[in-house]
């Protein structure tokens, strides 16, 4: 979600007249978008930020910015810390970025003609104010970030209050955008040679249920999903993430009907203990997240499940820890996404009385990964031997003379080929080996549309 927002605020950077470099000794204007959801993220900004000032002592016009969620929650405190920042912008207004920026940036060029000496203070900028309709914002794509599979922005928000969730606070109410504009916006990327959208909320099945209304006994999700569908020319859909709550038989149902959703759900968990779901503010239990679980399976036998589970949360115990590394082992996720609980601001659980040590989080985190990894492998190493249909994406990011791919079930596959014959392709590979997530295959030449 991050990474789109950035591409918006890129995309009008653009638009304005600059250039994106990934050079940050070239760059006029320095800007870090920022996680919150766990204290490790923003250290790692806070870090990137500090370290950054070296540049103006150089070229002592460059602007310096925080957006997102950290921007959000600590606004104009962060200037206290960092002297060299400039500007502050929140979760809702990453569309006057630019403007910001643009401004100080122009007024110190000015200044510099005058006087080359000049250092330049007294220019913060900080808006985190809220913004209604900020939902309808997110919607353009830089030409460089369009590949084969690319992602949009469907909401904002969340209106869950997970009492460890720093979300709800930095992100706002939900919002939806009209399904016409999502439409729209992926009909764009399609004809700019798109194959696969992922579409993007924070809780992607409770999209619209605040402004649109069921038609047919259906969500404006499933409605969404369906008028999506009906684009011509695109091949695959996913969305992240959704929630239990309203992850209703429709939306099961819709994966029997629409051929283009790919059979792979991204599915948070967090615990496998009811006591826990409970102190989480988590309104169900662990038995109807594996009933929902068992229907995506019957829907699509080679659905493939990945997850998030939160490890250390306060009063875990042995027993309910236990829970959670029973239910991984009877679901066999495809793969989990660990974390260790992160005590953060402003949320109910950071005040809770047993608060775990780090050495029994990172316990319990090495525990369930062991047994995480262990399925992981085993059901990839299975796939070893088979032909899987993928869709070429672009050159590998860790050796550029490969290309990587991806299966409906999220897999990568890593595979030889010439770029320009392959990328944008879907295409049946046969797969010759597995090292750990990752698999590698050869195409089947027969089976390249040309
Ligand atoms: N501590 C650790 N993990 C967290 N997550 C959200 N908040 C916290 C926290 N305070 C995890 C959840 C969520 C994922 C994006 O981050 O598992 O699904
Ligand atoms: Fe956070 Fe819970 Fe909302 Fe997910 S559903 S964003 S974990 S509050």
């Amino acid at each position: 979600m991050n990474e789109r927002d950035s591409e918006q605020v890129a995309q009008m950077f653009t638009e304005g007249g600059y250039t994106v470099t990934k050079d940050e000794f070239e760059a006029d204007a320095i800007l870090v978008n920022t996680c919150s959801v766990r204290d490790q993220a923003e250290q790692k900004a806070l870090g990137k930020m500090g370290s950054m000032v070296r540049h103006r002592q150089k070229r002592p016009h460059v602007v310096y910015g925080f957006m997102g969620c950290m921007a959000q929650s600590r606004g104009n405190e962060l200037f206290d810390n960092i002297p060299h920042l400039d500007v502050v912008v929140g979760t809702q207004k990453y569309h006057k970025v630019f403007e910001y920026v643009d401004s100080i940036l122009q007024t110190r060029m000015e200044r510099r003609m005058d006087d080359l000496k000049l250092t330049y203070k007294g220019d913060h900028i900080c808006d985190i104010d809220e913004e209604k309709d900020s939902q309808n914002t997110i919607k353009d794509h830089t030409v460089e970030s369009i590949e084969p599979a690319t992602f949009v922005s469907i909401m904002q928000g969340c209106n869950m209050k997970c009492s460890y969730c720093i979300v709800p606070d930095t992100r706002g109410r939900e919002r939806g955008r009209p399904i016409a504009d999502i439409v729209e916006e992926c009909k764009d990327l399609v004809a700019r040679g798109v194959k696969e959208v992922t579409l993007l909320g924070q809780i992607v099945n409770l999209y619209g249920r605040t402004e649109f209304p069921k038609v047919d006994g259906k969500s404006p999700f499933v409605q969404l999903l369906e008028a999506v569908h009906a684009i011509d020319g695109l091949e695959r859909i996913r969305f992240t993430s959704p929630h239990p709550i309203g992850y209703r038989d429709d939306l099961v149902e819709a994966f029997t009907y629409l051929p283009k959703l790919c059979s792979h759900i991204h599915f948070p968990m967090q615990s496998g203990s009811d006591r826990i779901l409970k102190a989480m503010r988590r309104p169900y239990k662990n038995e109807k997240f594996v009933e929902i679980i068992k229907k995506m399976k019957a829907a699509r036998p080679d659905m493939a499940i990945t997850t998030d589970i939160i490890v250390g949360f306060p009063g875990e115990t042995e027993e309910d820890f236990m829970d959670t590394l029973n239910t991984v082992k009877e679901l066999e996720f495809d793969n989990c996404f660990v974390f260790r609980y992160s005590q953060r601001r402003n949320t109910p659980a950071a005040d809770m009385l047993e608060q775990h040590s780090e050495k029994t989080k990172e316990d319990r985190n090495q525990r369930l990964l062991a047994v995480v990894n262990e399925i992981a492998q085993r059901k990839n190493n299975a796939l070893v031997g088979s032909v899987q249909e993928v869709l070429c994406t672009g050159p590998s990011k860790n050796n550029p003379n490969t290309l990587t791919s991806r299966t409906p079930q999220n897999k990568i596959v890593i595979m030889e080929g010439n770029p320009d014959r392959l990328v944008g392709k879907i295409m049946k590979v046969r797969i010759d080996e597995c090292t750990g997530f990752t698999l590698y295959g050869t195409p089947i030449i027969e089976s390249i549309e040309d």
